[in-house]
């Protein structure tokens, strides 16, 4: 399959902030993962509901991006708090999700781009990513826009019955100012 060529035949992929109505393809696109993958460790598909406090934690600060082929959302990237404590305020975590039909074609890492600057002009100053043992497309797109691994936390998830690593990555703006492209 062609790697970061657009499913439309070249044209870049159309990034832009998700709306209130971007919620149900949002929502389908993270439950076919959580069906699927390990790439997160919910179990359960999200609800209607579920979607929409999560999309209500993101207002303000903390951004949400989808991508778009042929008009449709394909994919989504956001940042998320990374912890309540007061001390963590400009650490976020992101989660970057591409519906099957519509990966290797470049979107994953245009939205990794577009939500890491959209987090730079929020005042983040590092971003955090979890990723499980096992899902090399997610630790490649990572190492690609410039994370760097910080450890690897070992069973600490279980899933389709068996028990998982999870290795923690961190990217920060400074010295360099924006993701690499
Ligand atoms: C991870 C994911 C978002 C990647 O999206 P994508 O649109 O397929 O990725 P792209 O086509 O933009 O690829 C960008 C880079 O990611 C890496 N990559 C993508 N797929 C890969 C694979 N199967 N194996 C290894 N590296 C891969 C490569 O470095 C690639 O750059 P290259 O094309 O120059 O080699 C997608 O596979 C996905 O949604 N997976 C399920 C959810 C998930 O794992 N989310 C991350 C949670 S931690």
């Amino acid at each position: 399959m062609p790697r970061n060529t657009d499913a439309s035949g070249g044209a870049p992929p159309r990034i832009r902030a998700a709306r209130s109505r971007d919620l149900e393809a949002i929502r389908s696109i993270y439950n076919e993962a959580v069906r699927t993958t390990t790439a997160t460790f919910d179990t359960v598909p999200r609800t209607r509901r579920e979607q929409r406090v999560w999309y209500s934690a993101h207002e303000g600060r903390y951004p949400v991006l989808v991508v778009e082929a042929e008009h449709r959302v394909v994919g989504w990237a956001s940042l998320s708090a990374w912890s309540d404590r007061r001390a963590y305020q400009d650490t976020a975590e992101l989660s970057v999700y591409v519906a099957s039909a519509h990966r290797g074609h470049g979107f994953g890492k245009a939205l990794m781009v577009g939500i890491l600057e959209a987090g730079c002009r929020r005042g983040l100053r590092t971003v955090l990513a979890r990723v499980a043992d096992g899902n090399p497309a997610s630790r490649g797109l990572h190492l690609k826009v410039g994370f760097v691994p910080v450890g690897v936390m070992h069973r600490v998830g279980k899933k389709f019955g068996r028990l998982l690593d999870v290795e923690l990555l961190e990217f920060h703006w400074e010295p360099e100012p924006g993701p690499r492209h």
